[in-house]
């Protein structure tokens, strides 16, 4: 992924310094050429013997090695991207008032490649206002700052200040270095997820969707230079390209109004959510008690977004559908390509082991308009986003 890539790893002193140790390896193992230097600090929380062993490259700290002067001038020109992870709450506020009291600052003030920053530090310290006029500051010379995430800190308290995983990291420079042009200027729908429907305040029916492939696709439409709107039901996944609008919501419903709302302003639109097909014809206002017997809860077919969309598609709108079968997979397939006037159905078996819903991992088999049918083999759902997208792409190039 990262062949020929030469990535600089700043490391400051934060708890979070011991993910860097991760991220080097994976950085690492994806074909990358990496540089690391540490701040005093960081040096407390990892060993730079660690870092060289796995960098196969001395870590740097000091403006002077064995009374030689360090070129931080040239790390910085040497570097496709330098990489501040864990950025401590001190060496942001450096950044920001320029300080240039270590090699870290004295590289990252002569840096001429794009500087990413993955800030990592407790809730109160991220919030206080001094900390965000500094984030904003910094965000002003240029420097990318990832998100922070949110769940345990080093203080074990729980909140916003977690430093980005490093596999959302490689993610992110992943997207970086890919070419981004190929879809700029293009709007971009997805449906992601499940819905939920509700019967009452505290119950309500769902499916096991987990939303991957559709934030995969998202992240990859992205990637492409797309302007991207996702919406999604419930899920856990996070995005992690700032650039893209996701719209949470959480019934058929919702997804319905909120998907047709943008449909005629979008030039692809891909429906990749597992949306309920029925819903409670009343939810209840208060929580239904048990009783005696059996309970029926009467249900009424929701909306199809997909459908819907395919009626009022425009000539020069792309429309992608899913389908999940069984048994026929092909036809039925091919009679949802028909009966949704989408141009291209994408195909996932219930026969295929490991594929589909709540795996890391799909089988797609592509049907189109013109009647070529193209299977794949099993994938991360990453690759296959990828392998969705250059297909969309090659459509769309005629
Ligand atoms: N879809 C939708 N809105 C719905 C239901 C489904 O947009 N209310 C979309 C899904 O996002 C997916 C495709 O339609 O792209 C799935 O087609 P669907 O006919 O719902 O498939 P199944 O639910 O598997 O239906 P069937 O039971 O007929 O196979």
């Amino acid at each position: 992924m990262f062949k020929d890539k030469k990535i600089l790893l700043g490391i400051t002193g934060s708890i979070a310094a011991y993910k860097a140790i991760l991220l080097t390896r994976l950085l690492i193992k994806e074909g990358a050429e990496v540089k690391v230097i540490i701040t005093k600090a960081a040096s407390d929380f990892v060993s730079p013997l660690t870092l060289s062993t796995l960098s196969k490259n001395p870590v740097l700290q000091d403006l002077s090695s064995n009374s030689e002067w360090v070129n931080h001038v040239q790390l910085g020109r040497w570097a496709d991207v330098f990489i501040i992870a864990p950025l401590s709450c001190n060496t942001l506020a450096k950044m920001a008032y320029g300080l240039c009291d270590n090699l870290l600052m004295a590289t990252y003030l002569s840096a001429t490649c794009p500087i990413v920053v993955a800030p990592a530090m407790d809730e109160d310290m991220w919030k206080h206002p001094s900390t965000q006029k500094n984030i904003e500051t910094i965000e002003s010379y240029q420097n990318k700052i990832l998100s922070v995430n949110n769940g345990e800190l080093a203080s074990g308290l729980f909140g916003e200040g977690r430093m980005a995983e490093p596999e959302q990291i490689v993610d992110y420079l992943y997207h970086y270095f890919q070419d981004t042009t190929e879809l700029v200027g293009k709007k971009v729908l997805i449906t992601a997820g499940p819905t939920y429907e509700a019967i009452d305040p505290v119950r309500f029916i769902g499916n096991h969707s987990s939303g991957k492939m559709g934030f995969a696709l998202a992240e990859e439409m992205a990637m492409k230079g797309a302007t991207v709107t996702l919406v999604t039901g419930p899920t856990k996944e996070k995005i992690s390209i700032d650039t893209i609008k996701r719209i949470d919501v959480v019934s058929a419903s919702d997804m319905y109004n909120t998907c047709l709302e943008f449909a005629s302003d979008s030039d692809i639109l891909i429906m990749s959510a597992a949306v309920a097909d029925y819903t409670p014809i009343t939810v209840a206002t208060n929580k239904i008690k048990k009783k005696e017997g059996s309970w029926e809860v009467a249900l009424t077919k929701t909306k199809d977004i997909l459908y819907s969309i395919g009626q009022q598609k425009k000539n020069n709108q792309f429309l992608v559908g899913f389908a999940l079968e069984t048994n026929n997979e092909i036809e039925h397939a091919k009679q949802k390509l028909i009966n949704k006037n989408a141009d291209c159905i994408v195909l996932n078996s219930l026969n295929d082991a490991n594929a589909g819903f709540g795996h890391q991992t799909n089988k797609i088999t592509l049907l189109d308009k013109s009647g070529n049918i193209t299977a794949f083999d099993l994938k991360s759902k990453k690759e296959v986003a990828k392998d969705i997208v250059s297909f969309i792409i090659s459509k769309l190039n005629g």
